[in-house]
């Protein structure tokens, strides 16, 4: 399929989106608790998007071919949990550090991010994990610029997170969005250099690498959807959405509380 190239308008809408995607994550921070639920922070985060920001969770009910409608309206992955983490009963505890994926649908629009929120007092182990997860994600977007390829995206991140000692989930990737979810291209967070599709001005894609403290195979649990670790060592995940410029990339997904806020400054 073709890559949609979003219009002045569209890059508008997908401004406001993005932005009020980022402020579901900068409310629920405070949230993030030992002794909070999973789908404690789902409730609130759900109520927030609909009857404050006047946003649509897209998660909820979503329902890729081959898969059973998504039951709640945010993401949460804790600890060995990858990604799609299914909110529940869970009780966070200290030590535990989870991600938090947000996308709302704002006039059409989507917005799509996510964070690691540490609970209480966390391993260095796991604060090095979510830290370089991070900056991985930033080597990648550093990347986007009219002429530059997929395959730059890809090894800058994967490069990053190996050069740590990590590993790059492969099942799973970024992907083009705007007034649908998932599009394409494919964003893949490991490759060659000069390989794969050339960037132009007014692509809007995710970047959002998953990485695996060990090795990086996973497994879908029975629900569905929630994606854990073979090994079950500990994984990190950081999204932002992004639109290529003419002269580099805005990130659109950013808000009061971005920890970016250095990174975006200097951009
Ligand atoms: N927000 C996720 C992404 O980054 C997708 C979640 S799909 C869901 O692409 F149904 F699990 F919510
Ligand atoms: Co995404
Ligand atoms: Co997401």
């Amino acid at each position: 399929m073709a890559v949609s190239i979003k219009s002045p308008q569209d890059i508008e809408g997908m401004r406001l989106a993005g932005r009020l995607a980022s402020e579901v994550l900068d409310f629920i921070t405070p949230h993030v608790v030992p002794g909070v639920t999973t789908e404690a922070l789902d409730q609130l985060c759900h109520d927030y998007m609909v009857n404050v920001q006047g946003t649509i969770p897209a998660p909820l009910n979503y329902c890729p071919p081959g898969y059973t409608p998504y039951p709640k309206s945010i993401c949460t992955s804790v600890n060995h949990q990858v990604c799609h983490g299914v909110p529940g009963s869970k009780v966070l505890k200290s030590g535990d550090v989870l991600n938090i994926d947000i996308t709302v649908i704002k006039d059409g629009y989507h917005g799509d991010t996510s964070r690691m929120f540490p609970v209480g007092q966390i391993s260095v182990a796991a604060k090095r994990l979510s830290d370089v997860t991070h900056a991985a994600m930033w080597k990648g977007i550093e990347q986007v610029a009219p002429g530059k390829t997929l395959g730059d995206i890809g090894h800058a991140i994967q490069r990053h997170a190996e050069g740590h000692g990590y590993s790059i989930v492969r099942e799973f990737c970024g992907h083009g969005i705007g007034k649908v979810f998932h599009e394409d291209p494919q964003i893949l967070h490991y490759g060659k250099p000069g390989t794969g599709m050339r960037l132009s001005p007014g692509m809007t894609f995710t970047i959002e690498p998953m990485i695996n403290q060990g090795r990086p195979e996973i497994r879908e649990l029975a629900d569905g959807w929630t994606i854990v670790t073979k090994d079950h060592s500990l994984s990190a995940q950081w999204e932002h959405t992004v639109l290529v410029t003419e002269t580099g990339f805005e990130v659109l997904t950013v808000s009061e509380g971005s920890p970016d806020w250095q990174r975006l400054a200097a951009a």
